[in-house]
């Protein structure tokens, strides 16, 4: 079944326990949680102790994105916050840095994550396609919530799904940015098994609609924006 995973990078920072709940009651399946450091992408947003605290207060798994450079330093301090699904990205460290990396973050318990931004070609990711538990594929440029899709990305998502088929089967395929009424359909019919919102998830008026119609695709629930 495919997951939904909202993005409380566009909910309210002061308000985030309620947001969370709101997220739970919708009926996702995850809370995806933006880290920026300011060096990897130009923006600073959530760290260790908020992820801590969200930890405390959350009903669902984190779904932790991090977009932060070097992040070998910090996959421990995470998973101790409480990720449940820790997400690194390709071109944040050098490839022995990476495996390291995503080898902790299974020690430790969690999901390992590995994220490609939209100008990364497939074969930045191949070598280590075997420790990942999910594959998260950019459609904006990270950094910013309400941004354009890139649909221009579907190609490189339908070509990893046709690798994991093959080669990781339970790895889950996620895609984050810019995913809307508009858009979701082309990222299921490319292969995502879990999508990301940020913006449109909390600008539905009927979020639990809203979630409804991304997992159930075109035959349900809301009508597309015209
Ligand atoms: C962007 C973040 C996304 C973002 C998605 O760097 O990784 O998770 O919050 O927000 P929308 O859905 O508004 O593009
Ligand atoms: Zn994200």
């Amino acid at each position: 079944m495919i997951k939904i995973s909202p993005s409380v990078l566009s909910g309210d920072f002061a308000n985030l326990e309620r947001d969370i709940q709101t997220i739970a009651q919708s009926g996702a399946d995850y809370v995806h949680v933006d880290v920026m450091d300011g060096v990897f992408v130009p923006n600073i947003t959530i760290g260790i102790p908020v992820v801590g605290a969200l930890s405390r207060v959350s009903p669902l798994p984190l779904d932790v994105h991090l977009m932060i450079q070097a992040p070998l330093r910090y996959v421990e301090a995470f998973c101790q916050a409480g990720a449940n699904v820790l997400t690194v990205h390709v071109e944040a460290d050098t490839a022995e840095n990476t495996r390291k990396a995503l080898m902790r973050i299974r020690q430790l318990g969690a999901i390992p994550g590995l994220s490609l931004k939209p100008a990364t070609p497939v074969r930045d990711i191949l070598p280590f396609l075997d420790l990942c538990g999910l594959v998260l594929v950019m459609a904006v440029e990270p950094g910013f919530g309400g941004q354009k899709f890139l649909g221009e990305v579907m190609p490189k998502l339908a070509e990893i799904a046709a690798i994991l088929r093959r080669h990781n089967p339970q790895c889950l395929l996620e895609v984050d940015g810019g995913v809307n009424l508009d858009t979701f359909q082309t990222c299921l019919d490319n292969g995502a098994t879990v999508l990301v919102a940020g913006s449109a998830f909390f600008q539905s008026a009927d979020r639990g609609a809203f979630v409804r119609t991304l997992r159930g695709g075109a035959a349900t629930g809301l009508p597309r924006r015209t």
